[in-house]
């Protein structure tokens, strides 16, 4: 906690904000997920979304993105009620950048031409485009795993490679659907980096969830607890982890990051 605590923005001010969800519910089928749920992102800031598998995590990032629609309620981006725009929309509009629970790259092109695709589609002008893909190889320090295949990346390397994608349109909002799921812990620790990193440098809002509390509380500024579909503690990482009805429906009472 204390290593990657140093990275941050101490000075995080703005109360501007970037995406709301107002009373939104979601079913499926006859199941309701999520319920007259409410959320709000700050501009700039790193939210963190914590919940059990299934309660509606990546839901959430669908509603956002459009890749599914509430039953009812609406999803407001930069204070445009965007509930009937379609996805395409929203990502270029909006800037968004998803980096999705699985997959997000083509498994038979390499590394680079994984990224080179996604450059063609953000930068029309060539020079600008070459620039930006350097600009991420020597960020991510890619350059001795360009002609790998995807395929053969080993896990960690896959998600920074998503995550790489996801960077190319430098995006206002970026989403990250579980990035630590699964990874080693220097994996984890570096990625955090990043996402901390970009926070310094970049104008951006970040909104990452996890199933799995220490590793998110460690890299967000604010962090909500989810529970039968709706938010039930909202706060800093101190704050959520002091709060009783998250201490009694998710963390338990041992749960402690110091
Ligand atoms: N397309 C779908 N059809 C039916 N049920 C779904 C669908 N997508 C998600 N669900 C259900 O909605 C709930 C929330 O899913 P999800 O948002 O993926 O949870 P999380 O990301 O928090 O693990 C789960 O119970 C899941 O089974
Ligand atoms: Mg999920």
């Amino acid at each position: 906690m204390g290593l990657i605590k140093k990275f941050r923005i101490k000075s995080f001010k703005s109360e501007e904000t970037i995406v709301e969800l107002k009373n939104t519910s979601v079913f499926y089928n006859k199941r309701q997920i999520l319920n007259n749920l409410n959320l709000k992102v700050k501009k700039q800031e790193i939210l963190g979304m914590l919940g059990p598998n299934g309660v509606g995590k990546s839901t959430i990032f669908n509603l956002i993105t459009g890749l599914k629609n509430p039953n009812f309620g609406e999803v407001v981006i930069q204070g445009i009620n965007v509930t009937n725009l379609p996805i395409n929309e929203r990502f270029t509009k909006f800037k968004l950048g998803l980096v999705p629970q699985y997959g997000g790259l083509i498994h038979d092109l390499s590394m680079l031409d994984n990224l080179k695709l996604v450059a063609e589609i953000h930068i029309r002008q060539r020079e600008l485009r070459e620039q930006k893909i350097n600009k991420i190889v020597s960020q991510f320090e890619f350059e001795a795993l360009l002609n790998i295949k995807a395929k053969h990346l080993s896990g960690g390397q896959k998600k920074k490679l998503v995550i790489a994608m996801a960077l190319i349109n430098d995006p206002k909002i970026l989403l990250l659907d579980e990035p630590f799921a699964a990874l080693d812990i220097l994996t984890i620790r570096m990625l955090q980096e990043i996402i901390l990193n970009l926070q310094s440098t970049e104008e951006i809002s970040v909104v990452i969830c996890d199933h799995q509390a220490r590793d998110l509380l460690s890299c967000v500024d604010r962090a909500i607890i989810l529970s039968n579909g709706k938010v039930i503690a909202s706060g800093s990482p101190n704050e959520v982890i002091s709060n009783q009805a998250a201490k009694t429906e998710y963390f338990g009472d041992e749960f402690n990051i110091n």
